[in-house]
């Protein structure tokens, strides 16, 4: 059974609080945190998530899967610490070798939180082969990272596939996450190749019926 992973990033600041009342009783798995720091990508979303994720840790119970798209990792890692996040995720482009790599991992683990990496989508999966063995979740961009409610890249539904095949055959028990641009068309062939947590912000927020939307993702 696959996780589901609600983005908050085009979640609108009016009625903020109502909407993740509301996903929480959609029974999302947990809610994606989308940090932007104006540098990796042009957008910053730094306060704005901050603030919001803040807001759910006070009237919610469901863990939180902070992706940062965010140059300095280290910096952003401790905006978040005092939350205490299920997992945090910062990019291989972020970095600039295995050996940061393993550093950041080693200082979240410190910190009981879950290490994960993600992969944009013109980057070799190869890559991130040498760190999947210190790694709790691979989140395999499905866009390119910057902006919600863009349209899947349809290449990136394959290197899903390729990916779970070769955790399989390192028996490399690793979560794998897919993000952006995913709906209840995609999500099947998505959960199909092996992402067992899908993060989905647009297509939940701009249905009518959220507890609906999380179900059709489910199954
Ligand atoms: C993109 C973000 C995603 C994305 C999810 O940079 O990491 O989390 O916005 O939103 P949708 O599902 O709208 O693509
Ligand atoms: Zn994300």
């Amino acid at each position: 059974m696959v996780e589901i992973s609600c983005s908050v990033l085009d979640v609108e600041e009016e009625n903020s609080v109502k909407t993740f009342y509301n996903l929480e009783t959609a029974k999302i798995d947990y809610f994606h945190i989308d940090v932007m720091d104006g540098k990796f990508v042009k957008k910053n979303t730094s306060k704005k998530m901050r603030d919001y994720a803040l807001k759910i840790s006070h009237i919610s119970n469901i863990p939180l899967d902070v992706h940062l798209m965010c140059s300095d990792v280290r910096k952003y890692i401790d905006d978040y610490i005092d939350l205490k996040p299920d997992r945090i995720t910062f990019h291989i482009e972020a970095v600039s070798d295995k050996e940061e790599a393993i550093e950041l991992i080693k200082y979240l683990q410190q910190n009981e939180i879950k290490a994960c990496m993600a992969i944009k989508p013109g980057t070799e999966l190869e890559n991130i082969y040498e760190i999947l063995p210190y790694l709790h979740m691979v989140l395999v961009m499905t866009v390119e990272p910057g902006l919600g409610g863009q349209k899947i890249i349809p290449e990136m539904i394959d290197r899903v596939k390729v990916l779970k095949k070769y955790c399989d055959e390192k028996s490399l028990d690793i979560d794998i996450e897919v993000d952006g641009g995913v709906n209840d068309i995609n999500s099947t062939e998505l959960a199909n190749n092996g992402a067992n947590i899908i993060v989905s912000g647009n297509y939940i927020i701009n249905s009518e019926n959220y507890n609906e939307s999380v179900k059709k993702l489910k199954s």
